[in-house]
């Protein structure tokens, strides 16, 4: 009688066991058996009816099967435990190969990157960058310039003053002359940075940025400006542009000459980009004017020296055909994202 109510719940618990799938309902069939209330449980309680003479017996079935039940639940719990671990890994673990959800990833600005391909241009021909203050004395941006007192573009309508003497710089010259009065030449540099004019239409704005370029040594001659020049277009657009220099005025440099390109578009035959000329206007150089030099303590009889100036809003128009300055400042996403 007792060892076939044993049996039963052996069976009946083996079942329980294997249709448990997980950690929970293995719990819940231990309880059904193994609990206050449990089956095997029930039956121990019976012992105390069995005759005395069959207790000792019984009471080892019992015991056996309670032994091998609790043997049997702790076997499933690790085995469960162990399954249900691997899967929690195998779920968590990392699918490197996985592709992630598209990112929009920045870039330079046009700008930076024109400006950034100009310094390295001249700073792989030996010129050493200046930096100097964008708020400056006029003397600095005009006067030690042999810029005349009555020259138009001292006009408050040319130039922001913030007062009688200071102003921002509308030019980055303004940055040589402080070179030149605390450095013995040889000099050559080149000054990156914002310059400042009221003018606004498609190819003005009242901040932009020039890169100029000062050359002072002895011997120095209108020659090595147009090498420099020449080596720095061909590097800048491409091995095929040739250059052109036009007679101009600058009261700093004499001669002064204005620098043209070969038309990239249509290789100089003439087109819309360069107005049916073949040529398109780069940048103002010339010889630094002897007074320019003397200004700043330089003796003129044993130097000479160069400089120019470029725009870099324009050298990244005329790169990239761009029609219009003020699209480069407007930040419009569709745009830029034309220049990753
Ligand atoms: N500073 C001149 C400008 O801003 C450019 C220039 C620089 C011309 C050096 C000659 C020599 O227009």
């Amino acid at each position: 009688m007792l060892e076939k109510e044993i049996s039963s719940i052996r069976r009946e618990c083996a079942a329980a066991i294997s249709e448990a799938a997980n950690s929970q309902k293995l719990g819940e069939a231990k309880v059904r058996f193994l609990g206050k209330s449990g089956a095997l449980t029930l039956l121990l309680r019976e012992l105390k009816n069995v005759p005395p003479a069959e207790k000792p017996a019984a009471g080892k079935l019992l015991n056996d099967i309670r032994a091998e039940l609790e043997a049997a639940f702790a076997m499933a719990e690790e085995n469960l435990a162990k399954k249900e671990r691997e899967l929690r890994i195998a779920k968590e673990t990392l699918d490197v190969t996985l592709s992630k959800p598209y990112t929009e990833y920045g870039a330079l600005h046009p700008l930076s990157v024109v400006k950034n391909d100009i310094i390295n241009i001249f700073t792989g021909m030996g010129f050493e960058i200046k930096d100097g203050p964008e708020i400056d004395y006029e003397y600095y941006n005009f006067t030690a310039l042999n810029i005349p007192a009555d020259h138009p573009s001292r006009d408050s309508a040319d130039t922001f003053y913030i007062n009688d003497k200071i102003l921002l710089r509308t030019q980055t010259s303004a940055v040589q002359v402080h070179v030149m009065e605390t450095q013995k030449p040889p000099i050559r540099i080149i000054c990156p940075g914002k310059v400042y004019r009221p003018d606004d239409d498609a190819t003005h704005s009242p901040m932009f940025q020039q890169v100029e370029g000062l050359v002072i040594d002895e011997h120095v001659t209108l020659s090595d400006l147009t090498g420099i020049l020449l080596e720095f277009a061909k590097k800048f657009f491409s091995q095929e542009t040739k250059i052109r220099l036009r007679p101009s005025f600058f009261p700093f440099t004499e001669p002064s000459v204005e620098v043209d390109l070969s038309c990239a578009m249509c290789g100089g035959k003439g087109c819309r980009l360069c107005k049916g000329t073949g040529w398109i206007e780069l940048l103002g150089a010339g010889v630094v004017n002897p007074a320019v030099l003397e200004c700043s303590g330089i003796d003129s009889k044993k130097y000479s020296g160069f400089a120019f100036g470029m725009g870099v809003e324009r050298a990244t128009m005329i790169r990239y055909g761009i029609p219009d300055m003020r699209l480069l400042f407007d930040n419009d996403i569709r745009i830029l994202r034309q220049f990753r």
